[in-house]
């Protein structure tokens, strides 16, 4: 990995405590505020190629692939999300794929996507600049990437050049900005 092995670790260490948390529809911040924002930002993505940063679990790439997209490229650090995503019983292994991989270094050729999504993933990179250049790299040029973050000033406080210009990112913000509690946080937390 490229970096990012502290917020994989804490992840992979709570694994199947963020699963739950996904699958059983526990956070209403997701699904009554960002995720609606999210897939809104999207929009149509019938017939798309998208590469799904951060993948997680894979609901998202569930959700975009129900929605009509032509194929998805799931990618994330985490190798219990990503198992947990290539099993769950909607995987059609026809219209997705799920890597552990670092989006640091994607395992996909130049202007090969027509969208990059980055929900939630922005916040925990060690160093989203040369992520995004990555993004920029992978996505066709009339291609977009739209974005959800929870930490306002992790990211991209003072890094907004960072974005390659051919991308215009749309950005929610919320939350904090301590990378080491973050981290504990997500390793730690239980649902009371
Ligand atoms: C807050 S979770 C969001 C997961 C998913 N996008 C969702 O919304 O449910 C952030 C995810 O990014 C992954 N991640 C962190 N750094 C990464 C990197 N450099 N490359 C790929 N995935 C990464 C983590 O393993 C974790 O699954």
């Amino acid at each position: 990995m490229l970096g990012d092995e502290p917020i994989s670790d804490a992840y992979a260490a709570n694994a199947e405590f963020w699963i739950r948390i996904v699958r059983d529809d526990l956070d209403p911040y997701r699904s009554g505020l960002t995720d609606p924002a999210l897939l809104a930002l999207i929009g149509d993505c019938a017939g798309l190629h998208i590469l799904d940063a951060g993948c997680g679990e894979g609901c998202l790439t569930r959700e975009l692939i129900t929605r009509g997209a032509g194929f998805v490229d799931g990618v994330d650090t985490c190798a219990e999300f990503v198992a947990a995503a290539a099993s769950h019983p909607a995987h059609d292994p026809a219209r997705a794929r799920f890597r552990q991989a670092d989006v640091a270094a994607l395992p996909l050729p130049d202007d090969s996507v027509d969208l990059v999504v980055a929900s939630r993933l922005p916040h925990g990179l060690s160093d989203p600049g040369r992520r995004f250049v990555e993004f920029a790299r992978v996505v066709r040029p009339a291609g977009r990437l739209v974005m959800v973050t929870m930490h306002r000033a992790t990211a991209l406080r003072g890094r907004g050049d960072a974005l390659p210009r051919r991308l215009r990112a749309s950005v929610v913000f919320t939350g904090s900005d301590d990378r080491d509690a973050h981290h504990r946080r997500i390793r730690d937390h239980r649902h009371a």
